[in-house]
């Protein structure tokens, strides 16, 4: 009987949360997506879904200063913008401020950060506890979704403006632009790509010299706009002027990050894709998975299948999209391995602290990485990472659908590419270190979590 009871007892929570509205590109949709669950209706997409062009744009355009605003308002209900600051002596590898936090609004009826992270797991579901900052950020029109561009982009690259929304994060919380690049292959020259944003008009002049002809080749596809979906000359785009589509190195700007957006293009339906936030793609030459979670196991696959059509295999037919082969594919592989970290001139060979060029507070901070609060466990030296995938189970601390299984992301170079996780919820790394004290348990003093944020930005 009590069995039962308890398995009735499950069911209803699980099935407690409402399904998934029912939505077409464009729609407004709740901001807490995190709350609903359940199956769609299509697995495949069409162009043909939107009708006709005209009318499509005027109706989305329409409503976009409305979906603006209210992202504008919840997005001030997760953060303290005010709360931001910075440090002349704390920056990015290409020099620009790294923002520092923690800028996450703690609950109303939480004190503190202290005192909150003495609450068990089930008291802070309970009592709803739970920072809305720590919970899934989605995109800022998720019934469309796909790529959207950071104003610093936007800047240079007019042309990838879209006229249904803009991107919700300020650049002071997104990567520098454009970011240094460098080589595993040539680390005397430093900085191959001098401040200048690697394109298809300059690729060859920087690279000449420098490249295998194979690599050169592979550099080249990388920095080739190809037609997606919502990017190309078909009415299914969200460009007022047709467009030759978008690049690897549109998002993944001289093989790091732009803070560009797009959906997990592994999961269905819509609107249980998750956010997902531009990922570094430098030191992958020590990586064995790729991808939050589809764990991809080679580069060369992973440029083959890349997310240019949201994973829908019928959307590349329709709008004429990339055809590359086997060849091409490994010669985008073979560049996209020999991509550096930047250098960490406070490790030694082992990835660790070289104690005399080290503050005492990063050294304290090492100390707690490795001990205390656990990090070590998941994010081991010398890369920092376990080339696994972990589940988090985040949702154990609020009401929402479970996140599932994440790989594991390095640490290294981690101070260069806010905002962090795989959503970009958690704006700095003093958040990070918040959340996962929370998340851990591990008990840490407001000293400590100090300690350990300073240690973060020497990796
Ligand atoms: C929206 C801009 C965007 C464009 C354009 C883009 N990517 Fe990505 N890239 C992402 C996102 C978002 C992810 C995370 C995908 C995931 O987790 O499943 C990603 C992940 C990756 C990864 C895995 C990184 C890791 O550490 O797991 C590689 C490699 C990669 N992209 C290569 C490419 C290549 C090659 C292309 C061009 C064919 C490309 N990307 C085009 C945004 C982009
Ligand atoms: C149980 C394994 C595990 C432990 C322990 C752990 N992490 Fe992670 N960490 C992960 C996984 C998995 C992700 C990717 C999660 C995601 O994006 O959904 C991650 C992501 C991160 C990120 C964001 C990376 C990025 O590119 O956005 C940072 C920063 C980070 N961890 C720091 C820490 C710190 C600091 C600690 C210790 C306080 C810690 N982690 C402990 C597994 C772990």
């Amino acid at each position: 009987m009590a069995s039962l009871f308890w398995m009735l007892l499950l069911f209803a929570a699980e099935s407690g949360l409402p399904p998934f509205p029912v939505v077409s590109p464009g729609d407004p949709v709740p901001q807490k997506l995190y709350q609903y669950t359940g199956k769609g209706a299509i697995t495949y997409d069409s162009v043909d879904r939107i009708g006709e062009f005209a009318s499509w744009r005027a109706a989305v355009h329409g409503r976009k200063a409305s979906v603006q605003k209210d992202r504008a308002g919840y997005l001030n209900t997760r953060y303290d913008w005010a709360a931001m600051r910075t440090d002349a002596a704390c920056r990015m590898s290409g020099g620009k401020l790294i923002p520092m936090g923690p800028v996450t609004r703690l609950p109303k009826d939480a004190a503190t950060w202290d005192a909150l992270a003495k609450l068990t797991p089930e008291e802070i579901r309970r009592r709803d506890l739970f920072p809305e900052g720590f919970r899934p950020l989605s995109h800022p029109l998720h019934s469309t979704g796909h790529m959207l561009f950071p104003e610093s982009w936007i800047k240079a690259h007019p042309e990838h403006r879209r006229f249904d929304i803009d991107h919700d994060l300020g650049d002071a919380f997104l990567p520098e632009f454009p970011p240094p690049l460098y080589l595993t292959t040539r680390p005397d020259m430093g900085d191959v790509a001098r401040g200048r944003e690697i394109t298809l008009e300059n690729f060859r002049e920087v690279f000449d010299g420098v490249l295998t002809p194979e690599q050169m080749e592979g550099l080249r596809l990388l920095v080739t706009r190809f037609p997606t979906s919502w990017f190309n000359f078909t009415k299914h785009r969200v460009t007022d002027e047709p467009s030759r589509g978008v690049a690897c190195f549109d998002c993944h700007v001289n093989g790091h990050t732009n803070g560009a957006l797009g959906l997990d293009p592994g999961t269905r339906p819509q609107l249980a894709r998750v956010r997902l936030d531009t990922p570094s793609i430098r030191g992958n030459h020590v990586m064995s998975l790729f991808s939050l979670k589809r764990s991809i196991r080679t580069l060369e696959h992973f440029a083959e299948i890349e997310e240019y059509f949201d994973g829908d295999i019928a959307m590349q037919l329709q709008v004429g999209g990339r055809q590359l082969d086997k060849p091409s594919t490994n010669r985008m592989g073979d560049f996209m391995s020999i991509i550096g970290f930047p250098p960490a001139s406070k490790l030694d060979r082992l990835g660790r602290l070289i104690a005399a060029r080290a503050t005492p507070a990063e050294r304290r901070g090492e100390e707690l990485f490795f001990g205390k609060a656990q990090c070590g466990s998941c994010h081991p030296a010398p890369f920092y990472t376990d080339n696994r995938m972990h589940d988090l189970r985040v949702e154990e601390f609020y009401t929402g659908r479970a996140e599932g299984w994440a790989k594991t992301f390095s640490l290294r170079g981690i101070k260069d590419s806010p905002p962090y996780f795989h959503d970009g919820r958690l704006l700095t790394l003093e958040d990070t270190v918040e959340f996962f004290n929370l998340l851990l348990g591990t008990g840490m003093t407001a000293a400590e979590k100090q300690d350990l944020a300073a240690f973060l930005r020497c990796l």
